[in-house]
């Protein structure tokens, strides 16, 4: 989703601005733009629709200098992707620049109160209000930091916003409101670098602070002051430490094939130094020292989107593995219905971006009710691990598809392992042999699945001339068909749909014709006769039978068309094995349908926006 970068340095800054900007192609966009104060303290903006490749085409020739500047990657939420939409938006006088992340929900009535002074409005996007807004502000005698401060209180929703005016042509303001993400400022020697992801910045940077709710900033090349109420904030500076990852396709054509197949590493690299498996015990002291958790009697798992699914799932195990009673909601329900929230209950918000607005939100909600939360997220120093301060590290590294796969999968592991660490505190017997014997062996199996993908690439290409898809599953295999309908339309846009197969009879089962594929996992274990039931009323009416199973020889080929199968293990662990063949098929689909597999249309990696 929408992306920020500002940069002051002792030299140009376009080229670093554009370094910036691809560093935050990978959350998904649809316009680009920068401005920059030149060195006769002018204010020029360049900014386009389309890719950060479409826009140096555009601008080859037109190039714009300076040692100030600020530029934006767009998703658009009001006003369609244009030239003119791109941000930065400018204020009436073109005097002012602003890049956004977030929404005002109050822009309307700005607007009309801006256009009843005399303003004229050149676009559709509610940001433009904050850029009239400062300008107003400031013609109405405030300072430049009063009238971002003016804007501050007086706009409602969530924003993060940098600023560059060209009566203060050696700085650039900013402030944070709400939950659209992060605004972190970081320094080295003289250059001043500002980003909304901790990736972004952490190249061209020593230290770095983080901006919090509320507060508003300028920052020249030597001085940065940060305010909170008019009130000076003392920040300490945090190192960066570390070495930068460099992440790029190696041999693969796309990142998420490249993803998909790090998932056995990424899964090893999870139970490192978490699973004991010679004293078959599972410990997250490293992760969560501080809480203390042995007095808790409820868990709730909230997450939006494949960190939904993997609620979800999570759910089922606490409860079926450690006895623990487990709810799960999205994180946008969750927030706004009030929730009853017992004592003694544990909340674990799940997002690998960390970003994620309802999940922020929501989070938050929780820590003003001072409940336990423990966080599970692949972005260090994200918003969501500053909330929650107890923070599950999904080891995944950095995933660039916009498509959740690795991380899914870290997740799933992480909440599988939380079950049997949970079982232990609550004295819960579980079959620790049988358990922690599969555990070890599901990176092996994971890649004999990625060690022979023609079957699925081949069944993938016979099925992506269909419009329409269903994907049943019952139990732990329910969230895995929830997440296959979802990767199915994300990737290659056709409309599929996850159902409990216990469901499908009470409506769903009219869709069924010789049209509609239903894809089915059916896993050998409580559920299977129940789901041999089930598909055998899609034969029944012509419907084309996919299988996903482990246990094929149980199988009659004579009802099914097509069968994919992997690896058997106990019922309750299929779903690591499960998650990567839905992966592949909606992948191959959509290479198939030779659409862009990293990048699918109107998605975002960090969804900051409620
Ligand atoms: C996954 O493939 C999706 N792109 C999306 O549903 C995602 O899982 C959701 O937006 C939540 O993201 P988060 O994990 O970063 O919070």
């Amino acid at each position: 989703m929408c992306g920020i970068v500002g940069k002051i340095s002792l030299n140009p800054v376009n080229n670093l601005i554009i370094d910036g900007l691809k560093k935050l192609e990978y959350r998904g966009y649809d316009s680009v733009g920068m401005a920059i104060i030149n060195s006769n303290n002018k204010l020029k903006t360049l900014k386009s629709a389309g890719k950060i490749k479409d826009f140096l085409i555009k601008y080859n020739s037109n190039k714009i200098e300076g040692n100030i500047g600020i530029g934006h990657t767009r998703w658009a939420t009001h006003g369609i992707p244009s030239d003119l939409n791109a941000h930065p938006i400018l204020d009436y006088n073109e005097k002012i620049a602003v890049v956004h992340n977030g929404i005002i929900e109050n822009y309307l009535d700005i607007k009309n109160s801006l256009i009843e002074e005399g303003y004229l409005f050149q676009t559709d996007t509610d940001t433009e209000c904050i850029s009239n807004l400062i300008s107003f502000y400031t013609r109405n005698g405030n300072s430049i930091m009063n009238s971002i401060k003016l804007t501050l209180d007086k706009i409602i929703g969530h924003a993060a916003v940098l600023v560059i005016d060209e009566e203060s042509p050696d700085k650039i303001f900013g402030f944070k409101k709400g939950f659209a993400g992060s605004l972190l400022i970081g320094k080295k020697n003289k250059e001043i670098s500002i980003a909304s992801d901790f990736d972004t910045l952490k190249t061209n940077s020593d230290e770095y602070i983080v901006l919090e709710d509320y507060e508003y900033f300028y920052a020249s090349k030597d001085k940065i002051e940060i305010f909170k109420q008019n009130k000076p904030r003392t920040k300490t500076w945090m190192k960066i430490k570390g070495d930068t990852e460099i992440v790029s396709k190696e041999n693969y054509k796309y990142f998420m094939e490249k993803e998909i197949h790090e998932q056995s590493a990424v899964f090893l690299r999870n139970l490192q130094g978490r699973v004991d498996f010679n004293e078959k015990s599972i410990d997250f002291t490293d992760d969560f020292s501080k809480l203390k958790l042995e007095k808790i009697e409820r868990i709730h798992l909230i997450g939006m989107g494949s960190s939904y699914y993997a609620c979800m799932l999570g759910s089922y195990w606490l409860e079926k593995i450690s006895k623990i009673p487990t709810q799960f909601s999205t994180s946008s329900e969750f927030r706004y219905r009030s929730p009853v929230i017992e004592n003694n209950t544990l909340i674990i918000p799940v997002s690998q971006s960390g970003e994620t607005a309802d999940t922020l939100s929501a989070s938050n909600l929780v820590k003003e009710l001072n409940i336990s939360q423990i966080a599970i997220t692949n972005s260090i120093n994200s918003e969501l691990e500053r909330i929650t301060n107890n923070t599950i590290m999904m080891r995944a590294n950095t995933e660039i598809a916009v498509a959740s796969t690795k991380t899914f999968m870290a997740t799933i592991e992480i909440l599988f392992m939380l079950s049997i660490y949970f079982a232990k505190l609550k004295n819960v017997n579980i079959e620790k042999n049988i358990i922690f014997e599969e555990l070890k062996i599901i990176p092996s199996y994971i890649d004999n699945i990625l060690g022979n993908v023609s079957e699925i690439s081949k069944l993938a290409k016979k099925y992506s001339i269909n419009d329409n898809f269903l994907f049943l599953g019952r139990g732990q295999n329910l969230p895995i068909a929830m997440e296959g309908a979802l990767k199915l339309k994300e990737l290659s846009y056709i409309h599929a749909e996850g159902y409990p197969a216990g469901e499908m009879k009470h409506g769903p089962i009219a869709l069924i014709d010789e049209n509609m594929p239903v894809f089915n996992i059916v896993t050998e274990g409580q559920y299977f006769n129940k789901m041999i039931s089930n598909i055998r009323e899609i034969g029944s009416r012509n419907g084309k039978i996919i299988v996903l199973t482990n246990c094929p020889d149980k199988l009659d080929p004579s009802w099914y068309t097509d069968i994919i199968s992997f690896d058997r293990t106990n019922d309750l662990l299929s779903p690591f094995l499960s998650t990567v063949c839905v992966q592949l098929f909606s992948m191959y689909t959509a290479i198939s349908r030779k659409l862009d597999i990293d990048q699918p249309r109107n998605l975002a990696k960090s969804v900051t926006v409620e």
